[in-house]
């Protein structure tokens, strides 16, 4: 039997190891990552150097002679997301100036976020032809330079070609939301247990009327970052009665993210707060709203 702290070290150092190559990963830095690319490239064939000819051809093109007519309009690509963005698309255009027929089997991609889109498979170009492919790139939970490249497949040769894309990090409060959303959706009571109580219970703790409807309602339905689900309760028609005021501060609405708020509901309120949040409801937060709708400009008709 091996020692433990052999075991562990050899261990720890296989650890390393993934943790590295799933670094270089993130960084996206153009080293082939699936081992499949890399026996790939090796089976093909190997493209002798060519010098740029006269034509100015790219020097990428590892086509026989007879083929070097297959261009594209460029042969490297860069794009810049957005936060947020789920997925790109690149689109290549590639021109047949040979006098033949070329015939693309395939366009392999060096990664599985990225799925090339040719008009048809195979694909053939007549003499003097041109047309479109795109390259679609999901972009989702990756942030940093993505550097990938793709092997458009012939029957007499290939030739590759690469993009890139910047994509801005995560904000961490987006991610922070969706996690809550999540947990919310499971439960609609959580939000008021467990870490989310600091901001969803604490700050209405002990107050009344106004106060408290800063603390506990407009935390979800005033913010300007909220989801789009949460409606706007000045914007409510018809402007609800005491009564639904009540009805919904106590028992919130099964089945959506409005969670009940009486105590008797595993809510944090007391009975004295929910009465001074009915009564702050129906008169004054009801009488602003009207004078709000008043001083609005009228709509143009
Ligand atoms: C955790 C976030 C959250 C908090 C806090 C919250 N609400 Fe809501 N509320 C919601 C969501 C989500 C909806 C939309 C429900 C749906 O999908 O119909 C909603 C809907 C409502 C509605 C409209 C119901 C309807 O008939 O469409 C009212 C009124 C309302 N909330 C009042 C309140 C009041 C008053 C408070 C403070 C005591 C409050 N909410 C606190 C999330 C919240
Ligand atoms: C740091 C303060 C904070 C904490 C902690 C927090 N929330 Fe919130 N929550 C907010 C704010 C602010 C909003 C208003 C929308 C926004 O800005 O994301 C909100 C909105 C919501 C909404 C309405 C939907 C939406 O995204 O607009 C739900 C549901 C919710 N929170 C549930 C939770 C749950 C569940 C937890 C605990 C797992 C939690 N929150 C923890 C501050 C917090």
């Amino acid at each position: 039997m091996r020692p433990p702290a052999l075991l562990l070290r050899t261990f720890a150092a296989a650890l390393t190891l993934t943790v590295a190559a799933r670094a270089a990963e993130q960084r996206g830095n153009g080293v082939p990552l699936a081992s499949s690319d890399r026996t790939a490239a090796a089976a093909a064939p190997s493209p002798t150097p060519q010098p740029t000819p006269p034509g100015g051809y790219p020097a990428t093109f590892v086509l026989p002679q007879e083929e070097r007519a297959l261009v594209l309009d460029a042969t490297s690509k860069d794009y810049a997301a957005q936060p947020g963005e789920q997925s790109c698309t690149f689109t290549f255009r590639v021109t047949n100036t040979s006098a033949a027929d070329i015939v693309i089997t395939q366009i392999r991609t060096s990664c599985g976020c990225s799925v090339a889109n040719l008009p048809s498979q195979p694909w053939r170009l007549g003499p003097r032809a041109s047309g479109e492919f795109s390259i679609v790139v999901d972009l989702r939970g990756k942030h940093g330079l993505l550097h990938k490249t793709a092997m458009i497949d012939t029957e007499r040769g290939y030739k590759q070609l690469e993009f890139r894309v910047t994509i801005p990090p995560p904000d961490p409060r987006d991610e922070m939301r969706a996690r809550n959303l999540l947990i919310a959706q499971a439960d609609r009571q959580a939000v008021f247990r467990g870490d989310c109580a600091q901001c969803h219970v604490g700050p209405a703790k002990g107050k009344l009327g106004r106060e408290l409807y800063v603390a506990a309602c407009a935390i979800c339905h005033a913010d300007e970052h909220r989801a789009s689900m949460v409606p706007d309760l000045r914007a409510l028609t018809p402007v609800p009665a005491p009564e639904v005021w009540r009805a919904l501060i106590t028992h919130g609405k099964p089945g959506t993210l409005m969670p009940a708020f009486a105590q008797e509901n595993e809510g944090p309120l007391t009975p004295a707060q929910i009465d001074s949040l009915v009564a702050y409801l129906s008169k004054e937060f009801a009488a602003e709203n009207t004078a709000r709708a008043a001083a609005a400009p009228a709509s143009p008709k």
